[in-house]
């Protein structure tokens, strides 16, 4: 009945809805309206109150849950099972376990804090509440598991459209799917499968974007290598008078746009026509004709990042001028994220 209440209200915004009207059509008491109305503001939504008037909407509120998602979303099936948690442990561990009990392709959760976000390469993902998005989606694409990485590219294709067409914002991507900002680390992406030898069972694509984080929302230790769409909107030359654009991205409509932007690349997959999604992800990188050094387990070499090969994999021309594929490893581009 609450979402009856906020769905009434957005239909009537910007315009005052009245407590009777809301009363009328919902049938329920005054009271009942005005404990709905206290229900929805203390999840995050403005809602302004006059006793003449009834209550209005205030659309600006940065508000993440199920139902604010799935308003207005376009997909047919991406995000549209959600499965919302205000704090979970990792996102990506929960959609492992749901995948495993036969969840429905494209289905989502999404945390608004991670106690025990996961990185790539073991690392820790800094998941603080009411900054970021903190979410994972299950899908069981109709490919080998020798091409899953086409699927990791073509999220963060995916990420980068979705930030660019809802706050304008135009960020690149380093190989594989590192999102950068100014140089710097905007958004993470931890692919992880269950497969056989042939098929793929699913894949979680977990998602982390850092959003309305201040500089000293980061831990110390990466205060030089993250950013956030908040701070690389605010920031810029001095004078520039910026601190009207200090504002907070409504998280919702990133992740609306996400599902949008994913749903379309996974189609393509699914279709096997993989090669568009490759000359799009070259276009988005930051990667390709630049110096390199790539580093795994027991090597680390340097070289120029030449191309991209069918299933995703980085060519890589050393100074010597050996030709290499990697496909998996940690990729320093010289001149960025502290490499120089
Ligand atoms: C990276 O190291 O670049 C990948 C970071 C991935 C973080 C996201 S946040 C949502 C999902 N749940 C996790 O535990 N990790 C991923």
């Amino acid at each position: 009945m609450k979402y009856r209440v906020l769905q009434r209200l957005r239909e009537g915004s910007p315009d005052y809805v009245s407590g009777e009207a809301l009363s009328n059509e919902l049938n329920v008491s005054r009271t009942a309206v005005w404990k709905y109305i206290n229900e929805l503001k203390s999840e995050g939504y403005i809602i302004a109150s006059s006793s003449r008037k009834g209550y209005r909407l205030d659309d600006s509120a940065d508000v993440v849950n199920a139902d604010e998602i799935r308003y207005n979303l376009s997909t047919k099936m991406l995000g549209r099972e959600i499965h919302y948690f205000s704090s979970i442990d990792s996102t990506n561990t929960y959609a492992k376990k749901i995948a495993n009990d036969g969840c429905s392709d494209g289905t989502a959760v999404i945390a608004d804090i991670q106690s025990s976000g996961r990185g790539r390469l073991g690392r820790a993902w800094s998941s603080p509440g009411g900054k970021g998005i903190w979410m994972s989606v299950v899908l069981r694409p109709l490919i080998s598991p020798a091409d899953v990485q086409v699927i990791t590219l073509a999220a963060s294709i995916a990420v980068v459209k979705a930030v660019r067409r809802t706050t304008g914002i135009v960020a690149g991507i380093k190989w594989p799917n590192d999102i950068i900002l100014g140089g710097r680390k905007v958004c993470g992406i931890l692919t992880e499968m269950s497969c056989e030898m042939d098929r793929i069972n699913f894949i979680v694509i977990g998602i982390g974007l850092n959003v309305n984080q201040e500089l000293y929302d980061f831990p110390e230790e990466l205060r030089e290598m993250a950013v956030s769409l908040k701070m690389h909107s605010s920031e810029g030359p001095a004078g520039e008078g910026k601190d009207n654009m200090k504002i907070n991205h409504k998280r919702s409509g990133i992740i609306r746009a996400i599902f949008e932007e994913l749903e379309q690349v996974y189609k393509e997959i699914n279709k096997k026509e993989s090669s568009r999604i490759l000359e799009e992800w070259k276009s988005f990188s930051v990667t390709i004709g630049r110096e390199i050094c790539i580093s795994s387990a027991d090597e680390s070499f340097t070289g120029t990042a030449v191309g991209i090969t069918h299933e995703g994999k980085l060519i890589i021309r050393s100074n010597g001028g050996i030709t290499r594929e990697i496909s998996s490893g940690e990729v320093s581009v010289r001149g960025m994220l502290g490499y120089i």
